[in-house]
């Protein structure tokens, strides 16, 4: 009734961006990502016997509150459910860490609620199932639906009401691509305003744009797998830049306007514009927060990390494609084979 699991971020190369489900969390729209490695959560879940205390989650060393300790807890709550009043699943123990600030503005959660998948899933006794474990992560945070398998992953839509149907599939693993570098400069650390959560709610409710977006993005996600599968850095680096600027563009259309660039944002977009007049292969691509995302190759690696710190980013965090949420521990059971 115990088990530790880990899990990566994920970049979105085609953005999520508008729920057509709030309470299931179902997107209106596909979206694609590359798992950010070696960035990761550890979630510990401890399942107590016939317990009715509450549960006890810890993150980044601290006990949780409100929002975030309630999406916590519902999601053990699903768990709980699924595993059925046989099982005598009681209150739980979770406990989270990861080795990235929270403030890089990396959809943390997106690893945060894949650990807890797959950690809660397997501390209940259930067998290893990706797509399971997508669903539950799903309703979690959305995002987290891509950081169960490593690699390309591409979070499909669905029809369904259940939502049954819309979970993260993996199309390429890390390995497929292990030259291509995503570069995250840091030029703000400060919360944003508006959390995405709200923001794609504001942008579905009140930005004209967005039956255009959700359509447009559908789309872009069948063209850029053709060229992930090619590894072709410049036509997925056109497609990742035009697709965060449609998001934004429909973010900014929304009312109140919703803008999440700064200036020092600005410069780096406009400075990787630059890089490529001068033979460097780099494009940008940007979440609901103020730090750009570099996507380039091995080889241009250090010229463009160079390139960030010099438009003001004081730090920049280096990531690779990155593989599969893993348990790692789970005791009384053999993992992986091995005892
Ligand atoms: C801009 O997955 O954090 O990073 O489902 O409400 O928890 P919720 O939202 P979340 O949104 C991520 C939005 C994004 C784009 C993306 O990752 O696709």
């Amino acid at each position: 009734m115990k088990a530790t699991a880990t899990a990566h971020p994920n970049i979105a190369l085609v953005k999520y961006w508008g729920k057509r489900n709030e309470k299931l969390i179902l997107p209106h729209q596909s979206s694609l990502s590359v798992t950010l490695g070696p960035l990761q959560v550890t979630t510990t879940v401890e399942f107590t016997k016939l317990t009715t205390g509450p549960d006890v989650i810890e993150i980044n060393g601290k006990s949780a509150e409100g929002t975030e300790r309630t999406r916590v807890v519902e999601l053990l709550s699903l768990v709980r459910k699924q595993a059925g009043a046989k099982a005598k699943l009681g209150g739980a123990i979770m406990i989270s860490r990861g080795d990235f600030p929270a403030s890089a503005g990396l959809a943390s959660s997106a690893a945060a609620f894949a650990a807890l998948a797959v950690a809660a899933r397997a501390a209940a006794g259930f067998e290893r199932d990706p797509r399971a474990e997508s669903i539950l992560a799903r309703r979690g945070s959305g995002s987290a639906s891509r950081s169960i398998e490593g690699g390309f992953v591409r979070w499909n839509r669905g029809k369904r009401a259940d939502g049954n149907d819309s979970f993260g599939e993996q199309l390429f693993e890390a390995e497929h691509w292990p030259e291509l570098r995503m570069l995250v400069g840091m030029v703000s650390r400060e919360e944003k305003e508006v959390k995405s959560r709200d923001g794609m709610r504001s942008t579905v409710e009140t930005s004209p744009y967005y039956p255009a977006w959700a359509k447009d993005a559908e789309r872009e996600v069948k063209e850029i797998v053709k060229f992930i599968k090619r590894r072709d850095l410049q036509a997925v680096g056109e497609i990742a830049e035009r697709n965060a600027w449609r998001m934004h563009a429909t973010a900014l259309a929304a009312n109140p306007p919703l803008c999440y660039l700064k200036p020092a944002t600005l410069a780096v977009i406009e400075a990787c514009r630059y890089a490529r007049q001068q033979g460097i292969g780099v494009w940008f691509t940007l979440d609901a927060g103020p730090n750009p995302v570099l996507l380039t190759s091995r080889a241009d690696e250090h010229k463009v990390a160079e390139l960030i710190r010099s438009h003001g980013a004081d730090d920049v965090v280096h990531c690779v494609p990155g593989g599969d949420a893993r348990v790692l521990s789970q005791p009384g059971k053999r993992i992986g084979g091995r005892a």
